[in-house]
């Protein structure tokens, strides 16, 4: 292993600027030549692949977004989009990649993997679902940036005594949904792990406003549906004043917390590690606050599993 190269793809996340400079930084410091990708796989395929410097990296371990861009790579799916990318790699003598994004971009890797280039992926994606680690970059910048926003809304929904739907992202899973919900203490939290009856709710909001609240406060993970469709559902049932928020891409962006960046720094630390060992086809997570590299294909055939305690505690808290 003499050149690396890393890339970022899929949907940003907070977190993917540290985890390129922690790449770039521990490839150098371990002897490396380290390239970087631009616009993920598709800049794999169209050669936008440079080398990296550790200057490249300096100033941005506090910035959000992928100082290499990313993107949604139909392209590589195919058979020809997979062997144009197989070539720059062999045109540029890459020994091995870091791939930084979601289960989706570790699929991709694993085709290079495959074709006899070791691939490690980083967990990076704000939904915290890729199964095999508790933990993926971008997460807790999120849910800081959705509890901020709940705060903001709790005011005003005190001030008007209203209800508030929060539509959160999260793609199929409710994880930013449960830890943002139980942190801004709201009253309700839809997710797709969990079927709750219209009338279950309904009687919850009624049973809160008969004892005085003055607002309510409810999370829908996009996974169950939009919060404009759960606003129009609500209507059918009750008569209360309510408002839509949907937070939207502001939860993606922003400048990664302090978790954010540690977890990315020890993340693309292995998995340069795990590259110098000669491993292909591994994923870098987190296990019971280890950092572990593990079989990738368990990342995206296996099936995230959301911690329903908290769910469940946060229905006992906001009774
Ligand atoms: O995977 C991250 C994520 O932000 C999801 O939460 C969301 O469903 C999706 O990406 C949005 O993707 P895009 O930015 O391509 O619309």
């Amino acid at each position: 292993m003499k050149r690396i190269a890393v890339l970022t793809s899929g949907g940003d996340a907070p977190g993917m600027n540290p985890a390129i400079r922690a790449v770039v930084r521990k490839g150098i410091y371990e002897g490396l030549e380290v390239y970087g990708v631009y616009n993920g796989y598709q800049g794999l395929i169209e050669g936008k692949i440079e080398p990296m410097t550790l200057g490249f990296v300096g100033d941005i371990i506090q910035r959000g977004g992928t100082k290499l861009y990313s993107a949604r790579c139909p392209e590589f799916r195919t058979e020809e989009g997979q062997k144009r990318a197989l070539e720059q790699i062999k045109k540029h003598q890459i020994d091995g990649l870091v791939i930084i994004g979601g289960d989706g971009s570790y699929q991709g890797s694993m085709v290079l993997t495959n074709h006899g280039i070791p691939c490690v992926g980083v967990p990076g994606t704000i939904d915290n679902d890729i199964p095999g680690t508790d933990y993926t970059l971008g997460f807790d910048t999120a849910l800081n940036t959705v509890v901020e926003a709940i705060d903001k809304i709790r005011d005003t929904a005190t001030s008007h005594e209203r209800t508030f739907i929060i539509e959160v992202m999260g793609r199929d899973a409710g994880d930013i949904a449960v830890w943002a919900g139980l942190a801004g203490g709201a009253e309700t939290i839809l997710i797709p792990e969990v079927n709750e009856s219209m009338e279950s709710i309904v009687q919850r909001l009624e049973s809160g406003s008969s004892r005085g609240k003055k607002h309510s406060i409810i999370i829908v993970a996009e996974g169950v549906m939009s919060g404009n469709e759960f606003a129009d559902k609500l209507k059918e049932h009750t008569a209360m004043d309510t408002r839509v928020s949907v937070l939207g891409h502001i939860q993606r962006g922003g400048t990664p917390s302090a978790r954010d960046r540690v977890m990315a720094s020890q993340f693309g630390a292995k998995a340069v590690e795990v590259l110098l060992q000669g491993k292909g086809g591994r994923a870098i997570g987190l296990r019971h606050n280890q950092i572990v590299d593990y079989d990738m294909k368990e990342a995206f055939e296996g099936k995230h599993e959301l911690d329903l305690s908290m769910y469940h505690l946060s229905k006992e808290l906001s009774i």
